[in-house]
């Protein structure tokens, strides 16, 4: 199923960051479901609101939490070097948020119901960003968007047809990737570094088209 986004008319880069600024404030203030009541802050985004890449976790966790920012911890900070060896670089090449902006207690997964109540943040963000790739980092985030059960080492790796204009991938999350180490051949370490190549593959063919 494809999933339809709202029309909001961002051109620019500068209209963009006004149009994310007014919904970040209102995420911020955000009291429709219970999270609200343990969070220090709501961890709307990080990054570049005019970046070709999306990159969407699933939660923030207490690091991000404390900071305001997405994937500042350990899982942060590996996603960081997987990024670098493949050559894209986290602030100009992604736009990165969470599927839900409030740390469920003890980290524990977002309820279908949490899910929801972010779900216009995150449609918002889209739509507003407007990114020519979408990465689902982890299964949460590609839940919200997979309608069949799957298993995310199943369908990671694949280009999904899941928006018009978008090309959407879902890869590991970088703490499954914390809990599994090896590098050989086939592992989830190797299989992560080279779905990250392909995706600079595939950001090095757009730029070369809007280049052009
Ligand atoms: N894990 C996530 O999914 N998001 C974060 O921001 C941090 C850890």
């Amino acid at each position: 199923m494809k999933h339809l986004l709202v029309d909001v008319k961002c051109s620019d880069a500068v209209i963009k960051e006004k149009a994310l600024k007014e919904l970040r404030n209102v995420c911020c203030q955000c009291k429709a479901c219970e999270l609200h009541k343990t969070r220090t802050s709501a961890v709307f985004s990080d990054g570049n609101p005019d970046a070709p890449i999306m990159l969407i976790g699933e939660a923030p966790g207490a690091d991000e939490d404390a900071t305001g920012k997405p994937f500042v911890g350990r899982a942060g900070q590996l996603l960081n070097t997987f990024l670098e060896e493949a050559g894209i670089d986290r602030q100009r090449d992604l736009y990165i948020c969470n599927t839900i902006k409030c740390r469920p207690p003890q980290n524990r997964v977002p309820s279908n119901e949490e899910k929801l109540a972010c779900q216009g943040y995150l449609i918002g963000q889209i739509s507003i960003v407007r990114p020519k790739i979408i990465l689902l980092c982890g299964s949460t985030a590609a839940n919200s968007f997979i309608d069949e059960d799957f298993k995310i080492s199943q369908i990671r790796g694949k280009w999904l047809n899941l928006f018009d204009d978008i090309d959407v991938m879902a890869i590991f999350h970088p703490s499954y990737l914390l809990r599994n180490h090896s590098l050989e051949t086939g592992s989830p370490r190797w299989l992560m570094k080279r779905d990250l190549l392909n995706i600079k593959a595939k950001l090095d063919e757009i730029r070369t088209q809007t280049d052009n």
